[in-house]
């Protein structure tokens, strides 16, 4: 018998997530220093931390010794004033795949499907196939999520829908009048998941208003993270916003502790470091116009994006992935999101862009 036989057969069938290559691994295999190694591959901000959530750390390591409230009063508290809800909305998670993973925990059986996009996130299928529930994986447009197919492949049994936006690993934005028209449309009985990893990324007139529609669409979740723009990937802070009735649910799943006391400590700082996050917004604005304008001298064409990664139509993706790789640049193959001639760049400094577009450059000129 082998123990494999043990687990259910949806936890048998997880195909596991596949993070970005790590650095220390990458210097091992090639033989160089880490100093030497560019990361460009899990969307993390290339400027660090805020500055402010740094010196709040460094206060707070007298305090390791004792659990973290568990009830998290103080990020509550911050997260409210900053995003003009109730405490009583929200609900903490260890990162926001924590809060994907406890949506998902708190609401779904075996019984019930789970909408989404092809080329979606890919903790959606894995969240659900851990359950036991059914993936139903809808075409999109192009690469932009097709709303109007996601609504009609909606079934009797669809409990849950899960939608990016700004999409990862696309990068494409889908206005919000469609997402609102998507919540008038689903039944009330089907929970909408919107993931806005990305929201800090984009320009005032497309910030979010899904905060708006909570009161009138009480089977909304919304998805943030602290992983992006207020750079604090390491640390592992995200929340949902919700009705109350439904974030008390997900409290109740939760685990008492599952955000630490220097994550809560760094994210109550970063939250309003709005300095911070405007400079991750405008450098990222800049690269994202460097690199796409590096890419089309190249030839190449570029999926346009919304998000601080940009994803790129290379051809044979495998191979200038190892290339970049040889030349000390990692960036993110896609053929696990069905795209095998992409690859997914994170935007970095201006030195970093120019270091990936030259690397890109003679990956593609090597015979
Ligand atoms: C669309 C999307 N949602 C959620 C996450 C999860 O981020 P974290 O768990 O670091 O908050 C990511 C990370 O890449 C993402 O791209």
């Amino acid at each position: 018998m082998s123990m494999k036989d043990l687990a259910p057969a949806n936890v048998r069938g997880i195909s596991p997530y596949v993070p970005g290559k790590p650095i220390s691994e990458t210097a091992r295999e090639l033989g160089l220093k880490e100093a030497d190694i560019l990361k460009m591959a899990s969307n993390e901000n290339p400027l660090g931390s805020s500055p402010k959530a740094i010196a709040a750390l460094r206060g707070a390591l007298e305090t390791l010794a004792y659990y973290p409230d568990g009830a998290g009063f103080d990020l509550k508290a911050v997260i409210s004033r900053v995003f003009g809800v109730k405490p009583e909305n929200l609900v903490l998670g260890n990162g926001s795949n924590d809060v994907l993973e406890l949506s998902a925990r708190s609401f779904l059986t075996r019984d019930d499907s789970v909408v989404f996009a092809r080329h979606a996130f890919m903790v959606y299928p894995l969240v659900t196939q851990a359950i036991g529930a059914r993936s139903i994986e809808v075409p999109t447009r192009g690469f932009e999520t097709d709303i109007d197919a996601l609504v009609a492949a909606v079934r009797p049994d669809t409990k849950m829908l899960f939608v990016a936006n700004p999409n990862n690993p696309t990068g494409t934005f889908t206005p919000w009048n469609d997402l609102r028209s998507l919540l008038e449309r689903v039944s009330p009985r089907v929970l909408v998941v919107l993931d806005e990893a990305y929201g800090e990324y984009l320009p005032p007139e497309l910030r979010s208003p899904a905060l708006e529609w909570i009161a009138r669409f009480p089977n909304l979740i919304v998805s943030r993270t602290l992983s992006k723009a207020y750079g604090l990937a390491g640390l592992r802070v995200g929340f949902a916003i919700a009705h109350p009735e439904v974030a008390e649910l997900m409290n109740r799943v939760r685990q008492p502790f599952n955000v630490n006391q220097l994550a809560m400590v760094a994210a109550c700082a970063a939250l309003e470091d709005f300095d911070f996050i405007e400079k991750s917004r405008s450098v990222n604005a800049a690269g994202l116009v460097q690199i796409g304008a590096g890419v089309a001298r190249l030839g190449l064409e570029v999926i346009p994006s919304r998000t601080n990664f940009i994803t790129i139509r290379v051809g044979a993706a495998a191979k200038i992935y190892e290339r970049l790789l040889a030349a000390g640049v990692i960036v993110r193959p896609l053929a696990g999101y069905g795209m095998p001639e992409h690859l997914r760049v994170t935007v970095g400094t201006a030195e970093q862009n120019a270091r990936f577009l030259a690397s890109l450059e003679a990956a593609l000129a090597a015979p």
